[in-house]
This record gives C-alpha cells, structure tokens and sequence, in this order.
C-alpha cells in the first residue's frame, strides 16, 4: 500500500493525498453532502455472462437488455470525471473477462498507478489475459469457486466445465509465481446450504492450488430467486453450516490459509460499517450510477448517468443525499441489510 500511496501522490500530487484523507473522515462522520470525492470507484464492464449460477443476483433481471460497457466511453470518464486519487473494483452482474478490452482496462488504469481488483468466475482466464492482468499489475484477483466438486459446482454455476476452470485457475497461480508477480489470488465462495458440506473441502482445493487467502460470504437474499432465498442461505440454516465453518477454520489453521468470513451475522443487523455511500460510487455497464454493486438492481438508487452528466453534479445530488440519510438511519434500505459485502 505504501508503494501505491507514493505511486498515488506522483499521479494525483498533494490534493488527492488531501482528498483521500478528507474522504476517511468523511466516512467516519457520515455527512448528507461530502466535500470529499470517494476513494473506490468500481466499474461493471459487462452486463452478460457466460454462465448462469443459481444464487445470482442475474436472475432477477432481463438479459436481453444488457450490454457490454463502451471503452472509450469509459475512458473518456476516468480521464475528465475521476482523475482524483483512486482504488479500482471490477466487478457486477456478469463477468467482467467478457469485455474484449478488459485487459485495455487494466493497461489504463495501470498506468495511471491505480490499485486495481476483479472479481471473476475464472473460466475466461485465457493465457492472453493471464499475461495481460499479470503485465499490467492487477493487485488482487478474487476467484468465485462455490464448491470443491465438480458434481456440485457444475450444478451451482450453469455453464461451468469444472476441469477447464481448475487448470485456467492452476495456470493463473503457475504463472504469478513464475514471472514473480504480486498479484493476490483469493478463493471466494457464497456460502449455500448446497455446497455447505464441501465448504471444508474447498480449504484442501485451495491449498492444491497454491492460494493462501479463502473468503466465505454469506448469499444476498433480497431479490428472492434462484437460491438467494432464505431457504439456502447460512444465516437461514446457521445450525446446519456451524459444523461446516467450524471444520474449515480448523483445516484453514492446518494448512496456513488465511480464512475470512464475511456477513455471518443475522439479517437484523443494521450495516453500520458500510461506508459504501461516502467513500464509493459503482458505475454500471450503461453508465448509471449508484453506490455500490449491490443497489444496483433498484432503479431507486441510481443517481444518475456518468455518460450523460457530471460525476460531480451527481455525487451530492438529491438522491445520493436520501441514500446516505437512509444509510445512515436505523431504517436503512433492504438491500442494506441483507447485504453480504461486510
Ligand atoms: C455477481 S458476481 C460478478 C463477478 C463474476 N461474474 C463472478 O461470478 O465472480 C460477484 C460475486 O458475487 C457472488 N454472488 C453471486 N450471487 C450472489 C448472491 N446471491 N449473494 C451474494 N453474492 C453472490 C459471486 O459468487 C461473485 O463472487
Ligand atoms: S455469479 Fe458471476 S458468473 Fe455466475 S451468473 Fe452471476 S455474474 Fe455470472
Ligand atoms: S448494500 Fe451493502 S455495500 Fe451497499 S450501501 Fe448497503 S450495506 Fe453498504
């Protein structure tokens, strides 16, 4: 992070250190209007996938109507509207390895010295992009692998080939150790009661696979379909998964790998750590804007549109002002509260 901060101050010099600063306080104290720019922007390159996974948020929308993100459109709006100091998320309701200039992505924002992540179901890991993500310096990788058999991941994630995937993901951890890469490689997994019994199984598999870092998140549920529903969900059968959780943490310890669990507390929780609403702002393949990847499916919270409007004339807008007042609040959104991200 040091590396960054100092790569960040040659880029954005002293005011986006400032910003940065002003932004972390901003965060503490939760303003209705920020005079700070947030510190994340994340970026959804593609509207479509190649799968089709049973838990995801994908089946609550129309695929028809999604698209890819235009790149120069993109471009143009990192360039005029986010030149601030920065963190880079991809991630959104499909698979970011879809877009055919991912990589130009990476290259972008790599030689602008921004610290950069994906989130990826891994099966478009081809030798091209490998060589291109580890080129130009992806900092973190997260892999979504639900379970540790075929039988059970094919059926979670639609379209999978299980062995295509391991060898695309084993070919990835070969190539960071070979070319002496700092990319961080992490194995993510939702946690389903489907997948549950494999949960201390997926420790083993990441150790195979050379990776030290494992994430268990507990699924979404507030669009209710497909299996984001309480039925298959771990706060929903927390009984069921304690002996599962708890023999992964003990594997974890065996083997060395760093096993964090998110969102493992009860729906009735209100997200008071989430700083999405002050320090983030998440920009959807059509341009529209709301905080963060999980409000991205209700029209209610989209501020506006990046490619239509100025960043900064939407980022204490009217509506980014009634989210954080409801963000903030003891009655905060559903999506909030269901939410898996912290
Ligand atoms: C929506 S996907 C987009 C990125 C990519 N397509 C992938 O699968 O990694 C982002 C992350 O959300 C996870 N996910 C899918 N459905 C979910 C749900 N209902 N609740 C929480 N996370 C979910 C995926 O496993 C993945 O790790
Ligand atoms: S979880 Fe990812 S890979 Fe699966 S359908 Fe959703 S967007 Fe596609
Ligand atoms: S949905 Fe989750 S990440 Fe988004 S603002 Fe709410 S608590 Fe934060």
């Amino acid at each position: 992070m040091i590396e960054y901060t100092t790569k960040a101050l040659s880029r954005a010099g002293f005011s986006g250190l400032k910003n940065l600063i002003h932004n972390y306080y901003e965060c503490k104290a939760k303003p209705l209007v920020c005079k700070s720019w947030p510190a994340t922007v994340m970026s959804e390159p593609s509207g479509n996938c190649n799968l089709r996974c049973r838990m995801c948020v994908r089946s609550a929308i129309n695929y028809r109507k999604q698209g890819d993100i235009d790149f120069d459109k993109w471009v143009k709006v990192m360039d005029n509207e986010f030149s601030f100091w920065h963190f880079h998320g991809f991630i959104g309701i499909g698979e970011p390895l879809y877009h055919k200039n991912f990589v130009d992505m990476i290259e972008y924002l790599d030689n602008r010295n921004i610290w950069k992540f994906l989130v990826t179901n891994s099966t478009l890991l081809t030798d091209n992009t490998i060589d291109g993500l580890i080129t130009y310096n992806l900092n973190r990788i997260f892999l979504s692998v639900d379970a540790a058999t075929k039988k059970t991941l094919e059926k979670i994630r639609g379209g999978l080939h299980y062995e295509s995937t391991m060898s695309k993901i084993q070919n990835l951890v070969e190539q960071v150790k070979k070319r002496n890469s700092k990319l961080e490689i992490i194995l993510q997994s939702v946690c389903l009661k489907e997948n549950a019994l494999e949960l201390p199984e997926l420790i083993n598999l990441a150790y195979k696979l050379g990776i030290k870092e494992v994430r268990f998140q507990d699924i979404e549920l507030k669009f209710d379909v497909g299996w984001s529903t309480k039925e298959h969900s771990l706060r929903g059968n927390r009984n069921y998964f304690q002996k599962y959780i708890d023999e992964s943490i003990k594997r974890a310890k065996k083997f060395g790998i760093d096993l964090k669990l998110y969102n493992m507390n009860d729906y009735t929780d209100i997200r008071k750590n989430c700083f999405a609403p002050w320090n983030q702002v998440y920009i959807r393949w059509n341009g529209l804007i709301t905080p963060c990847c999980t409000t991205l499916i209700d029209k209610t919270y989209f501020y506006g549109n990046i490619f239509e409007e100025h960043f900064k004339d939407m980022w204490n807008n009217k509506k980014a002002q009634k989210f954080r007042a409801l963000a903030r609040s003891n009655k905060q959104p559903e999506q909030c509260k269901n939410c898996s991200c912290l």
